[in-house]
């Protein structure tokens, strides 16, 4: 069964702390927390401050998904603020092996982000020294959009690139993940599926993470 991490994107935040509390108390697996720099990607979310304040609310597993320029000067100060998981874009890093390095110095889970347009085959030589995969259903930046059918075949080739390469690394899946696609995506091989529309904008999202949890 996948792991289910809810993305807060799409939270009512007026109300942080209740939606918080009810996916601290549904069956969701991780907290996925979208960070947004208007420079990588054309919309700004929120950063550190506001996962410190998230952080209050629970003990659950914080995947941070870094959706920004630079992430090597923000890692520690994510670090200190309650991320167990740190996902950086391969397209927003030159460095990308020293990136990964430097999260894992610090005792995170390091991942590594692919766009939609960028091949699987990008990660031959650095898919032994990541946790775990994300691939980009969507192009970043936005809730609620469709997701992109394509990726159904980027999840089977990753599959296959981590079992040739022996690697442990999960593969994660981002954007218009529903309760309509989640057993064709978990069926090519997801180990993590994040939902934010799907959850936050349904009538009852307790029981809508329960069904997706239950797929
Ligand atoms: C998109 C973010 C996603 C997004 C998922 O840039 O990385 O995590 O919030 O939201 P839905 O499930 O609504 O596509
Ligand atoms: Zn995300």
């Amino acid at each position: 069964m996948p792991l289910l991490a809810p993305s807060l994107l799409t939270a009512d935040f007026i109300h942080l702390e209740s939606e918080c509390k009810m996916l601290n108390e549904s069956k969701a697996d991780w907290f996925h927390l979208d960070i947004m720099d208007g420079r990588f990607v054309p919309n700004i979310s929120f950063g550190m401050s506001i996962v410190k304040q998230i952080r209050k609310t629970t003990t659950k597993f914080f995947d941070v998904h870094l959706m920004i320029l630079e992430p090597e000067k923000y890692v520690e100060e994510f670090k200190d603020a309650g991320a167990n998981s740190l996902t950086v874009h391969l397209e927003a890093c030159p460095h990308l092996h020293r990136n990964v390095q430097q999260i894992k110095s610090l005792g995170m889970n390091a991942g590594v982000a692919l766009n939609p347009s960028t091949p699987v085959f990008l990660l031959k030589d650095i898919i032994s020294d990541v946790d775990l995969i994300l691939i980009m259903s969507v192009n970043p930046g936005f809730g609620g959009q469709t997701f992109i059918q394509h990726s159904i075949t980027k999840i089977k080739e990753l599959k296959t690139l981590i079992n040739e390469a022996n690697s442990s690394a999960k593969i994660e899946v981002d954007g218009g993940v529903s309760l309509k696609n989640a057993g064709e995506i978990i069926q090519a091989g997801a180990d993590i599926l994040v939902a934010g529309n799907a959850i936050f904008g349904s009538e009852n999202p307790k029981e809508t993470i329960e069904k997706l949890k239950s797929l």
